[in-house]
């Protein structure tokens, strides 16, 4: 049963944090998928550019192997047919002409090699590069689609955005051109025979890596943009759950509060009844005191004084009954509008005795033009009455008592009671309104709370200002009719 009720409570505390343990889940994963999309995203880019620089450099591939293939035709193979009657590269005076024409075409455009293939075989009659001349098989199928008449590319490309590390491999790319070399008619067309496969590669590993950056600097930006936005998400979560902890928190706080009231509640019921229930006998008592120190006095004189114990000790057990049943059951007010500076000189007559007893100096001054407040003379009375008393008991043999009344800018009435005495820390003065506080030996400590009710059932506010062995001063505020 008490588990069931601890697990209930437990559900009810967890309530109020639920939707912000989803918002941590949606940061995370929010997180996740921005993480993806940017992946997503720099993939769709750098391929695209990929495409791109293909599709140009083919062209441009296509365009050069296209002069090739006409100037070669013309400069080289009509001439050398004309001169040696057939084509035969292995003769070095023929390969040094073609080596010129070729290396005049391609000069400055960055070019890596030119490759002449045979139409017979899949060999390598001619290249810029020296070691592969007379090199066979090297043609792969792009070789064998050309000499069907198709032009066609190849890309190899090797590296990703780790090869941009310093240190490593750097990303490489070339991109091979097959286009067939044909025979050029007389009014510059090419014809239908193919005489060879021209292979034009291109170094493209610039390029390449330009593109890998482009790639790592989307994934480099995307992952700060989604960072930052990821941050300022946490911090508002965090944010958003010390307010609901603090929330949580203040709630817990107020039903303990809560609870206490009702304990209280409970509590001063039964003091009621109980103070309620002695006050008669304790009258009895002290009656029955009053009698027996009449008696002793005439059989056993000298002795009368133990009566009188009897009747001062339920006098003061009488006052402290009434103090239990103000404050159990406080009486509900019943206000007559009166001039408050009349109440506070009664309570201070008085007290007057007791203050040149002590020898405590009053220095009373009070506002004639003082507004009349909506008050209950014998509540309010004793309020002032409460704290007058206090503020003698906390200076002892001599000091001062300033009372004073004034009326404030808004109109509403002031009350200042100050003395010089023993004054209060903080914490203590924290305490101070909280019924049974006290320090007295023979003290309730329900007078402040007492007096607190008082001027709160007149719609009125109470504050206290003290310093520790400097005085404290009460004020009261109480609202004029
Ligand atoms: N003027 C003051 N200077 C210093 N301490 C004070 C002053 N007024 C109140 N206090 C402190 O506040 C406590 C509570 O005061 P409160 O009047 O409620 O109870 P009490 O005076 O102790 O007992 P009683 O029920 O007889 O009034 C006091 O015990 C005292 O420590
Ligand atoms: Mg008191």
């Amino acid at each position: 049963m008490i588990e069931s009720e601890k697990e209930k409570q437990a559900k009810e505390n967890d309530g109020g944090l639920q939707p912000f343990k989803l918002v941590k889940y949606f940061t995370f994963s929010s997180l996740a998928v921005m993480l993806v999309f940017a992946l997503l995203l720099s993939w769709i880019i750098s391929n695209n550019a990929r495409k791109v620089m293909l599709n140009q450099s083919e062209e441009y591939s296509l365009v050069l192997a296209e002069t090739l293939n006409q100037q070669v035709f013309r400069r080289f193979v009509l001439p050398t047919v004309v001169r040696y009657g057939n084509i035969a590269l292995s003769n070095p005076e023929q390969f040094d002409a073609l080596d010129k024409i070729v290396s005049s075409i391609i000069q400055g455009m960055k070019i890596k090699t030119v490759t002449i293939y045979d139409s017979q075989v899949n060999i390598t009659s001619y290249s810029t590069d020296l070691k592969l001349v007379g090199k066979e098989g090297l043609g792969g199928p792009e070789y064998h689609r050309s000499l069907q008449g198709e032009s066609n590319s190849l890309l190899t490309s090797t590296g990703t955005i780790f090869n941009l590390v310093p240190g490593s491999t750097p990303p490489s790319c070339e991109l091979q051109t097959f286009i067939p070399f044909r025979q050029v008619r007389q009014g510059g067309e090419s014809s239908d025979v193919i005489m060879g496969v021209i292979e034009i590669t291109k170094d493209l590993s610039r390029e390449y890596t330009n593109i890998i950056r482009l790639q790592s600097s989307i994934i480099g930006i995307s992952v700060t943009v989604m960072m930052i936005l990821f941050l300022i998400l946490r911090s508002i979560v965090s944010r958003a759950d010390n307010i609901m902890e603090r929330r949580n928190e203040e709630r817990l706080r107020l039903k303990e509060k809560l609870n206490q009231a009702e304990r209280l509640a409970h509590l001063g019921t039964m003091v009621a009844t109980v103070s309620h229930e002695i006050k008669s006998p304790l009258g009895i008592v002290r009656s029955t005191g009053e009698i027996l120190e009449k008696r002793i006095k005439k059989v056993a004189p000298g002795n009368e004084h133990l009566a009188r114990i009897i009747v001062e000790e339920t006098g003061r057990l009488n006052d402290i009954v009434i103090e239990f049943l103000d404050f159990a059951r406080p009486q509900e007010p019943r206000p007559e509008i009166t001039n408050v500076n009349g109440v506070l000189e009664k309570a201070v007559n008085f007290i007057s005795p007791k203050l040149s007893e002590q020898d405590i100096k009053l220095n009373l001054s009070l506002d004639q033009n003082l507004p009349s407040g909506n008050i209950d003379v014998n509540l309010f009375y004793r309020a002032l009455l409460n704290i007058l008393v206090n503020g003698m008991q906390a200076m002892g043999e001599g000091g001062q008592l300033d009372v004073s009344t004034r009326r404030a800018d808004d109109g509403w009435i002031v009350i200042a009671i100050g003395d010089n005495g023993c004054g209060m820390s903080e914490e203590k003065l924290a305490r101070i309104f909280q019924p049974f506080f006290t320090d007295k030996h023979k003290g309730t400590g329900l007078g402040l709370a007492i007096t607190k009710n008082i001027i709160e059932s007149h719609n009125g506010d109470i504050h206290v200002t003290s310093e520790p062995d400097s005085g404290t001063t009460f004020t009261i505020l109480l609202p004029a009719v």
